[in-house]
């Protein structure tokens, strides 16, 4: 079944839940055959969609289910985002990748490849990303920015803040920031992010960056593979009926990230960023090559870096690169 077509009659069976759409009204607007038409409307029940159809009269969409769709993201996106090209894909090896390969055809900007599931989600420092299907959110951003490589590493920042934003408006909690990116609720991980960058040839300039975000959006059924099972959860539980709701969150997620990219400049995610911060007044080890320092960790400044107070007093700021930290705490 071709994804487009699936997509394209979902989207025209949302314009219409209060009436019924007729087969033929339905193949004219999509350019297909009835037999088509029929054929896409049993291609989105086996995706979830509950679609009635009466004879005579056509098709009505009763409910897209749980389902991520473009048509269902953009009902709930800023009108500020209508640029966002939006492609879902049932199942990809990795977003970042596909946003990479379409960014090299000369995709642009607001160019966001979702996926339901991925079969080499990929982390940061080498890791792989559990992705199971229909629970999570795999999403990558194509942003071609006019900034320098080191005003890039704001692109992440923002991004934390936009998704810890988001997570909070769509449950009523209060989410935490693990410096540099991770976002937490409740104590466990529930979402990573990495950016990927490409340089221009001539100047050195970024020619386009993929924000690759993950989210744990529904705990999976049997819950996480137990090496993360410490480390990992889910912004809503497993048992959570709430339909829609990752649809909600990428366009809740979305329309934060490019209102704070729009003001990038001014920093304005720096707020939501700074007083998230999970570190704050923890035990931590500071861990550059192989030394390892025991230090409490205090406040993140305006160019996102972290101070540390080490046993003997002594206080640094470090930065995302040079360094990582680790919570002596639990947190990884
Ligand atoms: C981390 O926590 O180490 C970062 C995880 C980033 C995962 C996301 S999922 C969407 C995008 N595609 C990938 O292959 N990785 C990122």
């Amino acid at each position: 079944m071709d994804m487009a077509t699936k997509e394209k009659l979902l989207a025209l069976l949302e314009q219409h839940t209060d009436e019924y759409a007729s087969g033929q009204e339905i193949a004219e607007q999509l350019g297909i055959s009835r037999a088509a038409v029929w054929k896409a409307i049993r291609a989105l029940e086996r995706d979830g969609c509950r679609i009635h159809g009466v004879t005579g009269l056509g098709y009505r969409l009763e409910s897209a289910g749980n389902r991520i769709h473009a048509a269902g993201i953009h009902r709930f996106l800023s009108d500020k985002c209508d640029f966002c090209d939006l492609r879902v894909y049932p199942v990809l090896p990795s977003t970042n990748d596909t946003a990479k390969a379409l960014a090299a055809e000369g995709a642009p900007e607001g160019t966001v490849v979702i996926a339901e599931s991925q079969t080499a989600g990929k982390g940061r420092m080498r890791r792989q990303f559990f992705s199971p299907g229909g629970t999570g959110i795999y999403m990558s951003i194509l942003l071609r920015p006019q900034i320098s490589a080191e005003d890039a590493l704001d692109i992440t920042t923002a991004a934390a803040a936009a998704v810890a934003d988001a997570i909070d408006a769509e449950t009523g909690k209060k989410s935490a920031i693990k410096w540099v990116n991770d976002v937490f609720l409740d104590g466990k991980k529930v979402c990573g992010i990495l950016t990927e960058g490409a340089m221009g040839m001539e100047d050195g300039s970024l020619e386009y960056a993929i924000l690759g975000i993950g989210i744990n959006a529904v705990e999976p059924e049997g819950g996480f593979p137990e090496e993360l099972r410490e480390i990992a959860g889910a912004v809503w539980p497993a048992d959570s009926k709430i339909n829609d709701c990752r649809n909600r969150l990428i366009a809740a997620v979305l329309t934060r990230f490019f209102a704070y990219y729009r003001e990038l400049d001014a920093k304005t995610f720096l707020r939501s960023y700074q007083s998230r911060s999970l570190l704050r007044g923890k035990s931590v080890n500071v861990i550059r090559g192989n030394t390892v320092r025991p230090a409490i960790a205090g406040e993140i400044d305006n160019a996102c870096r972290l101070q540390v107070t080490y046993e003997d007093g002594s206080e640094e700021w470090i930065s995302s690169g040079e360094v990582s930290v680790h919570s002596t705490e639990g947190y990884r």
